[in-house]
């Protein structure tokens, strides 16, 4: 019933959390899927720096980029990740460097090395509501595709006993391989996925709410912008009559096909008119 009150986390990005009636429900694990350069990321540190101004435990797991790196992107938004990291409120696991010295990095680079790192980070942050970003989850399976699934439930599984709410990161769209990231898109709870297309020599990003369990979302692709000094905010709903990007690349493709096939033809026929005449 809708009586039932669903306790929901904002996503901390502008225009965002009204797509997904008012964020994300406390518990859940949310895929955030999408290319390189899409914007998956900054989204995450949107999360984590909104978990900071609400009192949350915040946890950051980044296997792409170093602690220094998050931090320093973190900064360019006037979000002071460091601080918050020193007074204890936050803390960002660095799978990248694999030094051994530092308490918080990883070495091995393993699921179960991943679960038992993020535990003991959220007994070392104590109590409360807590909030976790890996980015990236498909770091932990890139040579064993296959785990994907079972990785994820395992993730899903043992950290909902935390009072943890987790967003995970994958960069492997499905139409690119299907071995990567659709593990963890069956065990989410929610699929948020972000796009890059180039229109009229510009590049433009997207998202879509693809999933969202106990959640009347928004269905439409919407254009976000990442703003310097500011961040990452919605600037609103893609009008239908250019809304080619949401049509699959196969869908694309067969169009081109055909299109290629009209012109042949049409070029033999003109041969054929031209011989006859
Ligand atoms: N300070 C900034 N101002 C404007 N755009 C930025 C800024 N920092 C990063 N970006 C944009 O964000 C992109 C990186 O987004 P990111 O979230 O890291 O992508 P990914 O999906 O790979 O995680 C960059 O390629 C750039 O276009
Ligand atoms: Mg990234």
């Amino acid at each position: 019933m809708s009586s039932m009150y669903i306790e929901r986390l904002s996503t901390g990005v502008k225009g965002f959390d009204k797509l997904i009636a008012g964020g994300i429900p406390r518990g859940f694990l949310v895929a955030v899927v999408g290319e390189p350069g899409t914007g998956k990321s900054i989204f995450c540190i949107h999360f984590a720096r909104r978990g900071l101004l609400e009192g949350d435990k915040v946890i950051y797991v980044t296997t792409e980029e170093s602690r220094e790196s998050i931090m320093r992107q973190a900064s360019m938004f006037g979000f002071d990740f460091e601080k918050a990291v020193k007074e204890g409120k936050m803390i960002i696991i660095d799978a990248l460097l694999r030094d051994k010295r530092d308490q918080w990095n990883m070495v091995e680079l393993t699921i179960d090395e991943l679960i038992g790192k993020i535990i003991e980070a959220k007994k070392a942050l104590g109590y409360g509501r807590t909030r976790l970003v890996i980015d990236s989850m498909s770091a932990f399976w890139l040579d064993k595709p296959a785990m994907a699934r079972k990785y994820s439930y395992m993730v899903k599984r043992i950290l909902s006993k935390w009072d943890m709410t987790i967003l995970a990161t994958s960069q492997y769209a499905i139409t690119t391989s299907y071995g990567f990231g659709f593990g963890i898109e069956h065990v989410a709870d929610g699929i948020i996925r972000f796009k890059k297309v180039i229109r009229n020599w510009e590049l433009r990003r997207y998202v879509i709410v693809e999933k969202m369990r106990q959640t009347p979302h928004s269905l439409r692709v919407h254009e976000i912008e990442i703003v310097d000094g500011i961040g990452m905010r919605v600037k609103g709903p893609v009008e239908a009559t250019r809304d080619e990007v949401t049509l699959p690349s196969k869908v694309v493709e067969s169009v081109k096909k055909g299109i290629e096939r009209k012109m042949i033809e049409e070029e033999l026929m003109e041969g054929l008119l031209s011989e006859g005449m």
